[in-house]
């Protein structure tokens, strides 16, 4: 942002700098409402009750009473907000509308990602992807997306098609420039693994033996979010959640999670693949898809790309 002087760049709020950077008015407005809203979840995550609410969500696993209290935060704060039409979530069975029907946004949430982790005070957080129509048309209807973690501070990571930026919530309960136009180097140094050992497929297993034959240090912590920050603000590595031999398309969803993290790394310079395709490629099928997923700097997913290939060469793995 080089009409910012260095002196008041750090006080560049979010809305000025998406004002700056010529974002449309209701998309800036519908970003601003949404990064208010994690203070609230916040809020929430502060004073749980830590008990399981008995509910299960579509995919069978209890439901912390924090899931679900997210969920319906998010819904109360964009229900009529004059931006978003329809609404779909983690913790709901379909799309549901929240708005008159004439809005311009469709929005989709992981309310809160990492919920297993609540107690025990890791890092968690909160994914949204911003889409022009329906949610299910993959790369052409998605617009802007955001994380949002919640650790020892409150940070903010969105685009809107323009590089992907950071914001820390100061003590005034602002959302402050941190870190912009973040952009990823060819490759890092860090590696983060998801899914048991014992049931990566060969291709996958190699992989990661290579990358740890390169020195690449182990960093997971089982929350989506705070692993994928960890590569965008260390500016590379790779994060993966493979295809397992009794899952084929792993664990994470392809909308609430895998797309609007593909879509702010390749806004920072990265790649996100399923092993093959571009994930933003993909054009779901239903709002529960899940996809296997190797995200974060461009030479580890290209090299993830060679190894989950290597069994469909003629030369196997010789050739790389
Ligand atoms: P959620 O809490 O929204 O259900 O997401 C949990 C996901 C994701 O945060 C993380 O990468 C993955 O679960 C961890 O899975 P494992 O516990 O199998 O490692
Ligand atoms: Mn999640
Ligand atoms: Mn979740």
């Amino acid at each position: 942002m080089d009409n910012i002087s260095d002196a008041t760049k750090h006080f560049v709020d979010l809305r000025r700098h998406m004002w700056i950077a010529g974002i449309e008015v209701d998309l800036r407005r519908l970003i601003w409402q949404i990064a208010v809203t994690g203070k609230y979840i916040s809020a929430k995550i502060h004073e749980s009750n830590r008990k399981l609410a008995g509910f299960k969500n579509i995919y069978d696993e209890d439901q912390l009473a924090l899931d679900k209290s997210s969920d319906q935060i998010l819904q109360s704060q964009l229900r009529f907000s004059g931006f978003v039409r329809e609404y779909a979530s983690e913790e709901l069975d379909s799309v549901i509308q929240i708005g008159k029907g004439d809005e311009k946004y469709y929005v989709t949430a992981d309310p809160l990602d990492g919920s297993s982790l609540v107690d025990t005070n890791l890092s968690i957080g909160t994914i949204i992807g911003i889409h022009k129509g329906p949610v299910l048309s993959g790369r052409n209807s998605l617009v802007a997306a955001m994380y949002i973690t919640y650790g020892p501070l409150i940070t903010m990571v969105y685009s809107a098609g323009k590089g992907s930026h950071e914001f820390v919530l100061n003590r005034e309960g602002e959302y402050v420039l941190s870190s912009e136009n973040i952009t990823l180097h060819e490759r890092g140094t860090i590696y983060s693994l998801g899914g048991l050992r014992n049931e990566w497929t060969d291709d996958h297993r190699r992989y990661v033996e290579y990358l740890e034959a390169e020195g690449y240090k182990l960093r997971y912590s089982g929350g989506f979010v705070p692993d994928i920050n960890q590569i965008m603000i260390k500016k590379g590595g790779v994060f993966t959640y493979p295809s397992l031999k009794t899952s084929g398309k792993g664990k994470l969803r392809l909308i609430f999670e895998l797309q609007p993290m593909a879509f702010l790394m390749e806004q920072a310079g990265g790649m996100a693949i399923d092993g093959h395709t571009d994930i933003l490629s993909i054009v779901p099928e239903s709002l529960d898809q899940r996809s296997p997923v190797y995200i974060g700097s461009k030479f580890e997913i290209e090299k993830a790309r060679e190894y989950l290939n290597a069994s469909k060469r003629k030369g196997g793995l010789h050739d790389l």
